[in-house]
């Protein structure tokens, strides 16, 4: 607890600019969905026990306390997913990891990421039938512009706090590679491998991310703008999986997708841990419920997957 209330602290007075709350915000992005996608995994599970369970269970999704954290998921998603990208564009390509281009290509991206968040987040909650969002386009912005001031509202206080002395960047090392992360986010590059299996697990992040820049941002494309939230229910998932022709498609997108994002996701928490866990018997407790709980959550998603049959 204590290292991550000094990493909270060294975060928000730490003057790292840009690079720093790129950093941190790809952090907390990529934490959240994977929390979401925990919950996911269980909620469509839940299709095994028929369309009593299910579609009893699936008001949450079209409750409005839940309309705006589907929209905070499209902010974290279209973030770290575009974010995810400059990193892996500027470790492959070496001209764009200078410090001045990392910083052009960081203010161009949020500019995308802005821009694409504003658009489809009014438009989830203004086209959704619920109140008290639908056709209700000042409470849909409201909404979309409290959700972009969380994260430059921190930044923006944080400058006004008293600089932070305990992270020196030649000191204090007692936050793991914290220091490492932000000096060299500014490059454009998180981690420089250490050995065959840190490679390996390098370039997995960096393969899946991009392969989940498909995976990932299409199937919640086709849920929120193609069919729309209000349409999933069990009769749903028979239209997707049981379809003669595309079910088998995309029961093997879903399965990609269950594993591509999970293990992508529990590696991410890898890093997170060893950055702020230094006890070793902490670490490997931790570790092993990580990697439990991701096998636990892949055996529950693939056994929908190839066990749903409504007839
Ligand atoms: C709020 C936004 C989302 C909605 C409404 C939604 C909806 C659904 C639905 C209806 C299914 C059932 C299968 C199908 O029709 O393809 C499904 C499956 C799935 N979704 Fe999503 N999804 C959302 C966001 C996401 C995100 C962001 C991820 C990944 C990070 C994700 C990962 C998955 C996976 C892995 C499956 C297969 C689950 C299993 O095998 O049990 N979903 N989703
Ligand atoms: C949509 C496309 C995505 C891209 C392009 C992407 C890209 C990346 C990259 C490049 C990293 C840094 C890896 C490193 O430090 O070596 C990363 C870390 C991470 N990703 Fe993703 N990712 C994507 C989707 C996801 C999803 C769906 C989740 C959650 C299930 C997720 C969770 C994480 C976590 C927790 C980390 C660790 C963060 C940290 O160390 O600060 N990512 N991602």
């Amino acid at each position: 607890m204590a290292p991550l209330i000094q990493t909270a602290s060294s975060v928000l007075r730490y003057r790292g600019g840009a690079g720093q709350w790129a950093w941190a915000i790809h952090r907390a992005a990529g934490l959240g969905v994977l929390a979401f996608l925990l919950l996911h995994i269980v909620d469509i599970f839940l299709a095994t026990f028929g369309p009593g369970v299910f579609d009893e269970l699936l008001f949450i999704y079209k409750a409005w306390p839940f309309r705006i954290l589907e929209v905070a998921l499209l902010f974290g998603l279209l973030y770290h997913a575009l974010n995810g990208l400059r990193i892996i564009l500027a470790d492959f390509i070496p001209m764009l990891a200078s410090r001045s281009i990392a910083r052009k290509l960081f203010y161009i991206q949020i500019t995308i990421t802005g821009v694409l968040f504003a658009v489809g987040g009014i438009w989830m909650l203004v086209f959704a039938k619920e109140e008290p969002f639908g056709n209700n386009p000042v409470l849909a912005t409201l909404v979309v512009v409290g959700i972009i001031a969380l994260p430059l509202g921190v930044a923006l206080l944080s400058s006004l706090a008293p600089a932070s002395a305990t992270l020196g960047l030649d000191r204090d090392t007692s936050t793991g590679n914290y220091q490492d992360s932000v000096e060299a986010i500014v490059r454009g590059r998180q981690r420089r491998p250490m050995n065959r299996q840190e490679l390996n697990i390098w370039l997995f992040m960096r393969v899946s991310g991009f392969l989940l820049i498909f995976l990932a941002l299409f199937h919640f494309f086709l849920m929120h703008f193609i069919y729309g939230v209000d349409a999933i229910d069990f009769r749903f998932i028979i239209f997707r999986w049981m379809d003669p022709v595309a079910g088998f498609f995309w029961r093997a997108y879903d399965l990609a997708l269950l594993v591509f994002s999970l293990t992508h996701g529990m590696f991410g928490v890898r890093y997170v841990i060893e950055d702020y866990v230094h006890n070793r018997a902490l670490q490997v407790f931790l570790l092993g419920g990580a990697v439990l709980t991701e096998i636990a959550l892949i055996i529950m998603g693939a056994f929908v997957i190839f066990t749903f049959n409504a007839v």
